[in-house]
């Protein structure tokens, strides 16, 4: 009987041991998003984002859909020294390297005469093109346990099947929100009257990141 508590107590400590060794290792083991020199993407430094390819068009910026509030998240149209670079805020606070598949937040370093914020932030579905844009905005949450309502605000970088350093942008902030069933996506180009939207739910952008 004595014999038998002790097993089950080394084996409860062993269960407890594996897990957080897991919980310890998850977080390091991600490897860090990486810019077009090779260096890890760091929390709050400036980058520019743009085509791997660079025929689908310019650096990232924001676009003036349709001479109103708020601003939404594109590409120029031609590859040049134009756009506004971007910071990447990590959901978990203590990190401070972008890595991939992990929730981050993206905030254009911008000065613009709309009010809301240049965070991005996921749109309602077009219902024309039955497309989801990305538009600017922060969502402001009072009550601490509706967190998850942040979830529009978070983005992950995938690495992309081809090339180096190349990655794609998605939305799917399971981090945010572990029991919420999103509806996940990854960002390609949107062509609407010339300009060129960010958008889910088509093709593919696979993207690179160069210091600014
Ligand atoms: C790993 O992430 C969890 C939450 O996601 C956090 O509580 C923990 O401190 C992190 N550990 C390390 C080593 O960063
Ligand atoms: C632009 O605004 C006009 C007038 O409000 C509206 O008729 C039109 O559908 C809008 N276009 C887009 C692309 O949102
Ligand atoms: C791209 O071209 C279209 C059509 O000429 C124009 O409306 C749009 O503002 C341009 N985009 C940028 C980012 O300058
Ligand atoms: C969230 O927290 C607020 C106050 O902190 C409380 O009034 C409310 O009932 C809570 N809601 C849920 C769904 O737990």
């Amino acid at each position: 009987m004595k014999l038998m508590r002790s097993i089950g107590t080394l084996s409860c400590i062993w269960l407890v041991m594996a897990i957080s060794a897991i919980a310890q290792s998850s977080n390091d083991s991600l490897p860090a998003v990486l810019d077009t020199t090779g260096q890890a993407l760091e929390r709050g430094v400036e980058y520019y984002i743009k085509p791997a390819i660079t025929d689908n068009g310019g650096r990232f910026t924001l676009i003036n859909r349709n001479d109103s509030c708020p601003l939404y998240v594109g590409l120029e149209n031609v590859s040049g020294l134009d756009g506004f670079p971007v910071t990447f805020t990590p959901f978990v606070e203590e990190e401070t390297v972008i890595r991939e598949n992990r929730d981050t937040k993206v905030v254009f370093s911008a000065e613009t005469t709309c009010v809301q914020s240049t965070a991005w932030k996921l749109d309602e579905r077009d219902p024309e093109t039955e497309r989801r844009l990305i538009v600017t905005g922060e969502i402001v949450v009072d009550e601490e346990n509706q967190s998850w309502r942040r979830a529009g605000n978070y983005f992950k970088l995938r690495k992309a099947d081809v090339g180096d350093n190349i990655y794609n942008i998605e939305w799917c902030p399971t981090e945010v929100c572990p029991f919420c069933r999103f509806i996940c996506g990854t960002a390609g180009g949107l062509i609407e009257n010339g300009k060129r939207l960010l958008a889910l739910d088509g093709s593919v952008l696979p993207v690179v990141f160069e210091r600014a």
